[in-house]
């Protein structure tokens, strides 16, 4: 009830000249508050997001940082209109949820549901009640037994396990109930070699390795997720949500390979830029709304059957080293935070004048196309590295003049792209039916004379009445080459009726005026017979 309350409140705020709760007027600036611990408020993504988001003018942004968060009641935690609040090691999601209660702040990825992103089963069963795509999965819980006892139904052999009659053949993958354990263990069959590829945080270049020793017993001290496993080809597609219409994703080396991280010659793991089909982009918008996190990354592992499923949902995170991805997300962030909490901003300042000082006014003004929650999965295009887009910037900047850029700069000023029309035509057209033949026929040539340019050099026959003259002077001819004594019969007159637009024209053909085109297909099939 006390949530309907604080969405109706908000809801009804939009439609106040001011926020009403704290009398601020329209003008003033909409309050950021992040909560989240220190080494994820203050990362390197973090400041990028926030320094451009800064940069609109229309933020105040508050880190309340760990000694706020862990030391102080949420009553003396700074208040704000909008929430930007996340889990990670230590942090007390309780405390943040009893806060974001008591404020009701908009909150830009839901608290409550991130108790559900720490549980890989709860996980699991979001995505299949929302109809998500997931691996072929049993959940083996040991709630209330005895260690090392299994819950009924359970069967293990040394080829599968399986629950009340599911079975998930060998090679499967056992994860652990609880997210924040990264020790997932790959059993493999007797036909592959047998033994089990333990998977680990990643230490140094190493993130697996192979056990052929290992008996091939699954573990039994607590909750454990089998599913099968599914052969991708030896690569995981991270995606990297803003929002429900915008998803960045990248692909990786799986640990599953060999267990060697592929690491850049300045050691940052390999990304590829990957573009996510249909199917992935719907998989990501049900992702935000499937778990209400906003911002959220999550692993599909694309199958070789075609299909891709999403094997883990990681919540909050961003992605590393991509100014295009900065940029779009904070003009995301913008829209969806007014939108929210003032959207009397958003409608009057639709486009603000930001300056971001490292980025090429090229690919700045690409990305304020972005900012209005349009599909931007070309940002996937990009391959990051260190400085990743500088390269792709420098080229896009030589190739453009300076001047141009400015006098466009100028020039959209005070324009928005609303929309963009398009007609589009489909391009099968059957080509045209063309036959070259010498022809010495009296009748013909006469058309010719008849029909000839100004120059002389060609006649073009169009006109229905036209047309018909072709295809009676094609019949007769035919007809006289076929039968030459009856020539002199077919020529007379009295078969034809005059008609001083068309000319001469047989009754028997008149009724074919409204098929001009097939009449000159007959005519020209006619001709290509003669
Ligand atoms: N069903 C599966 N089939 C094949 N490979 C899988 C499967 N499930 C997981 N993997 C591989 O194992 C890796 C780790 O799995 P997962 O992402 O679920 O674990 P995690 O430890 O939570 O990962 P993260 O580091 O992203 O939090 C995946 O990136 C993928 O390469
Ligand atoms: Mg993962």
């Amino acid at each position: 009830v006390e949530d309907r309350i604080l969405k109706m409140r908000r809801l009804f705020e939009r439609f106040l000249p001011t926020r009403g709760n704290d009398g601020r007027s329209k003008d003033s600036k909409v309050v950021v508050g992040i909560a989240a611990m220190d080494k994820k408020a203050k990362s390197k993504q973090m400041n990028q997001i926030l320094h451009r988001l800064k940069a609109y003018g229309e933020f105040d942004i508050i880190i309340y940082g760990d000694e706020t968060i862990l030391h102080k009641p949420i009553e003396e935690w700074p208040l704000c209109d909008c929430l930007l609040s996340w889990h990670s090691d230590g942090f007390p999601l309780e405390k943040a949820q009893e806060y974001a209660k008591l404020r009701g702040p908009f909150c830009v990825n839901d608290l409550p549901q991130q108790h559900s992103l720490l549980d890989r089963t709860q996980v699991y069963r979001t995505l299949v009640a929302h109809h998500i795509p997931v691996p072929k999965h049993i959940i083996v819980e040991r709630n209330g037994l005895q260690a090392g006892e299994d819950p009924e139904g359970f069967i293990e052999t040394e080829d599968y396990v399986e629950l009340n009659g599911i079975r998930i053949n060998k090679p499967f993958v056992e994860k652990p109930e609880y997210a924040e354990d990264h020790n997932i263990h790959i059993y493999y069959p007797h036909s592959m070699g047998g033994g089990v590829k333990r998977l680990f945080r990643k230490v140094n270049d190493k993130s697996s390795h192979y056990d052929s020793q290992h008996s091939g017993a699954v573990r039994r001290d607590g909750n454990y997720i089998y599913e099968e496993f599914l052969a991708t080809g030896g690569t995981d597609v991270k995606v990297y949500t803003v929002g429900p219409r915008y998803a960045h994703a990248e692909a990786r080396k799986s640990p599953v390979v060999d267990g060697k991280v592929l690491r850049t010659a300045d050691g940052k793991e390999m990304r590829f830029p990957v573009l996510l089909t249909p199917q992935e982009k719907e998989v990501a918008r049900q992702v935000v709304m499937a778990f209400n996190q906003n911002v959220c990354g999550f692993d599909l592992l694309r199958s070789e059957k075609g299909k891709s499923f999403v094997c883990d949902v990681n919540g909050w995170s961003f992605v590393k080293n991509s100014k295009r991805y900065y940029d779009d997300s904070a003009g995301i962030l913008r829209s969806m935070i007014l939108g929210a909490v003032a959207p009397q901003h958003l409608a009057a300042m639709p486009t603000p004048n930001v300056t971001f000082s490292s980025i090429n006014p090229s690919v700045h003004k690409q990305s304020q196309s972005h900012l209005y929650g349009l599909e931007q999965d070309d940002a996937a295009l990009l391959m990051d590295a260190d400085e990743p887009d500088e390269g792709l910037e420098g080229e896009l900047a030589s190739c453009i003049d300076d001047a141009e850029i400015a006098r466009t700069d100028q020039r959209s000023e005070n324009d928005e792209l609303r929309c963009v029309l398009a007609v589009i035509r489909h391009g099968d057209r059957t080509p045209k039916q063309k036959l070259k033949l010498h022809t010495t026929a009296e009748p013909l040539l006469s058309l010719f004379q008849k029909y000839k340019d100004a120059k002389g050099k060609q006649a073009k026959l169009k006109s229905p009445g036209q047309l018909q003259e072709l295809l009676n002077i094609t019949r007769q001819l035919l007809h006289s080459w076929e039968r030459p004594q009856e020539e002199t019969l077919q020529a007379r007159p009295s078969a034809q009726h005059h008609d001083p637009k068309r000319g001469n024209v047989s009754s028997q053909d008149v009724s074919a005026n409204n098929a001009t085109s097939n009449a000159a297909a007959a005519a020209a099939a006619a001709a290509a017979a003669g």
